[in-house]
């Protein structure tokens, strides 16, 4: 059975969905073509990044752009970030770009870097929910910038999954997910990062950290010549909510005066199925395979996963903020 999700804002996954899946390898000869034609008529794609997959959609696309909000379950007060095909688009899509965002840009992209910059009116209402800003990133994953060069247009993607729940990191987690709602699934196999990119709010006087992610965000510090500001709490900014990424089981994060291997003979004990997070020392492994872990522990009918927190810097920033919320009820 499913636990409920009261008040939490969290889309229910329905039992099943519709895993027959329309999927095409990224190295098929025809993958990107199909993929702009599909793009280019209002569809929805699920596309690769270096991060996790992400549901696309043309941002000229109100049809399609609808069809994402709808498909993930996601409120539309939740904007979405465009993914543009090179530095080069950066001053086509937003105005008034400082100067450290645009040193950032040059530096990061492509890469798990996310700005945030006041928007062109070349990007739509429905994209950013009306804000006056727009999250921009050029993504690293080489078949989805040729999707977006051929197809001339930005694409707006958020994580192909289902609002409030685990990212996908392998077409098969989209296919699981969101099954036949999605025109077509291009595998590229897993996500090299495995955790969503860092996103940075260049629209004040200085850079602010949104949501820690792939990209340390001390790189960009040392980028800036100047500390980014960092709240290391969960705060609840547009789309970044306290609760997210959420499994089917319950999260258990051992705090730091706790010992881990009490928790679990106590949890053990109480007849729970508990699953602990495996301990992998290099924290790029760790945050690549997060989901995947998760998402395994669902797959064998855990009640409860245990996971210790690595240190709060570089990657392990991003990996904290997600267990947090993945704990948070
Ligand atoms: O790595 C990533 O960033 C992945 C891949 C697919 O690119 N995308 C991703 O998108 O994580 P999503 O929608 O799952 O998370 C984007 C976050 C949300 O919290 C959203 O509210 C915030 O960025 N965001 C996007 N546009 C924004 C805007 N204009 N103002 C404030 N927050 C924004
Ligand atoms: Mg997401």
């Amino acid at each position: 059975m499913l636990a409920p999700w009261p008040d939490s804002g969290v889309a229910s996954l329905p039992p099943m969905r519709d895993t027959r899946c329309s999927m095409i390898t990224s190295d098929d000869g025809n993958a990107v073509a199909k993929t702009v034609e599909i793009l280019g008529n209002d569809g929805i794609v699920a596309l690769p990044t270096e991060t996790v997959y992400g549901l696309g959609a043309s941002i000229s696309s109100a049809r399609a752009i609808r069809r994402v909000y709808e498909t993930k379950g996601r409120p539309t007060s939740h904007p979405l970030i465009v993914h543009l095909a090179s530095f080069e688009d950066l001053e086509k899509y937003a105005v008034d770009v400082s100067v450290d965002a645009r040193i950032c840009a040059r530096a990061c992209w492509p890469g798990p870097f996310t700005m945030l910059v006041r928007r062109d009116e070349r990007v739509p209402d429905e994209v950013v929910g009306g804000s006056e800003f727009v999250a921009l990133r050029v993504p690293a994953n080489s078949f989805t910038r040729r999707v977006i060069e051929t197809l001339g247009i930005p694409i707006a993607a958020p994580s192909a999954n289902m609002f409030g729940r685990v990212s996908p990191t392998t077409a098969h987690h989209v296919c699981a997910d969101l099954g036949g709602h999605v025109d077509l699934i291009v595998d590229d196999g897993p996500c090299r990062i495995g955790v969503e990119s860092t996103i940075v709010d260049f629209t004040q006087d200085q850079a602010r950290l949104v949501r820690p992610g792939g990209l340390p965000i001390e790189d960009v510090s040392t980028i800036l010549g100047y500390p980014v500001v960092v709240n290391d709490r969960a705060v609840p900014a547009p789309g970044t909510l306290p609760v997210h990424y959420q499994p089917r089981a319950a999260v258990r994060v051992i705090e730091e005066h706790e010992s881990c291997e009490e928790v679990l003979t106590t949890l053990r004990n109480s007849g729970k199925h508990v699953v602990a997070l495996r301990h992998v020392d290099s924290l790029p492994l760790l945050a690549s395979t997060l989901y995947s872990q998760l998402r395994e522990a669902d797959e064998v009918g855990a009640d409860v996963i245990v996971a210790e927190l690595p240190v709060a810097t570089g990657l392990g920033l991003a990996v904290r903020d997600r267990l947090r919320r993945a704990s948070s009820n």
